[in-house]
């Protein structure tokens, strides 16, 4: 495997950027996230799909949220409590959600995007009132400095909802906000904030306040296909015959050094081609009629012209779940991953 050590770096940038080559280093997460719930269950689904759902599918096709899409990311929130000088007493809870983008590339058209707040358990307990929590979602559009009054703050109302309980998670719809944030280039976050009528008996706990994070879908055009046939059974023939033909390698990520950034799979069969391309070239080894006149040659002048090349002909794509330079959780498609079937070109 030494060649793959020595092309780790490389391949790290060929997979990250298709084809266009980047320096770029692996990512070496420094505080990663844990794997959203949600995440794991599609890649699970997509590694090791039901056998009731061995139909073709699209690969760039998000069938669980029914978008276009072939990458999808988990943002963490950055965002900062907003902390004022005169409380309103009303206001349990105050606070800035900022979600970087710099992962996107250009090139990805954002499809879908949705912001999930989570509370901790049984917070903010009501008893008897109606609908004691109003939660407020807001669009920043301009900064605050330090020590202003929130009023500060232009920003636009997204949402409003009244909760009767805050222990649960809450999911929007930001798809045109997050679509917004990239064509203008101005992403000052959101401002999130909890407010009660009875504030004081349900207020004092702002460690309710667990996490929020946005789960982006984007489509990355270039490394779509278009539908594909059902993924490969990795069927690789047995025999100790010489001929061209798909040979089992299984690729530890562990064993490339990719094991801190890969979160799943470890490592996947990923086969390659080996074997002769003997004249006369018969029909099982798929080959060109280029490759079936430089057999003619080669048998004629073996010296002179070399026997056709045994080269992966059918490839098929596998599902990765790692974490980015950003540390936020990817779950992507990538295409051209397992050698399915080779032949003589
Ligand atoms: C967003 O992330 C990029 C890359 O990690 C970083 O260079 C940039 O400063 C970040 N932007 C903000 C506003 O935090
Ligand atoms: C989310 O919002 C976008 C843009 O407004 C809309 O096209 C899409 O249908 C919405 N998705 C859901 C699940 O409501
Ligand atoms: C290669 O040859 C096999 C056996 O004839 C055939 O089943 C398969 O479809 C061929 N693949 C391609 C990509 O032509």
């Amino acid at each position: 495997m030494w060649f793959l050590r020595f092309g780790a770096g490389l391949l790290w940038a060929l997979l990250a950027g298709g084809l266009d080559f980047k320096a770029q280093e692996s990512p070496s997460p420094r505080s990663p996230a844990p794997v959203p719930p949600l995440l794991w269950k599609m890649f699970q689904r997509r590694t090791f799909p039901p056998a009731a759902e061995e139909k073709p599918k699209d690969a760039c096709w998000v069938e669980e949220f029914d978008v276009p899409g072939n990458i999808i990311r988990v943002f963490p929130d950055q965002g900062g409590f907003i902390h004022r000088e005169e409380p309103q007493s009303w206001v349990c809870l105050q606070k800035r959600l900022y979600f970087n983008f710099s992962a996107l590339e250009e090139a990805e058209e954002l499809t879908m995007a949705q912001l999930q707040i989570r509370f901790g358990q049984n917070s903010y307990h009501a008893s008897g009132s109606k609908l004691p929590f109003e939660l407020s979602l807001y669009r920043a559009s301009q900064m605050a400095l330090r020590g202003m009054s929130t009023h500060a703050y232009s920003r636009n109302l997204l949402v409003e909802q009244s909760f009767l309980h805050l222990h649960k998670s809450f999911l929007f719809n930001l798809t045109e906000v997050a679509r917004d944030w990239r064509v203008t280039g101005r992403n000052l976050g959101l401002i999130l904030e909890i407010a009660s009528p009875q504030a004081g008996a349900f207020c004092s706990n702002l460690d309710s306040f667990l996490d929020a994070s946005l789960l982006v879908i984007s489509l990355a055009p270039k490394h779509c296909k278009g539908s594909r046939a059902k993924r490969s059974s990795h069927y690789v023939p047995a025999g100790l015959s010489n001929v061209c033909k798909p040979r089992r390698l299984y690729i530890s990520f562990g064993d490339i050094g990719w094991e801190n950034w890969i979160i799943a799979p470890q490592g996947y069969m990923a086969n390659y081609c080996l074997g002769e391309c003997p004249f006369p070239l018969t029909e099982e080894l798929n080959s060109t009629n280029h490759a079936i006149l430089q057999t003619m040659v080669h048998s004629l002048d073996p010296e002179g012209t070399p026997q056709p090349c045994c080269v992966p002909v059918r490839l098929s794509p596998i599902s990765i779940l790692y974490y980015d330079n950003d540390d936020n959780v990817v779950l992507r498609h990538y295409e051209d991953m397992v050698v399915d079937e080779c032949g003589c070109r």
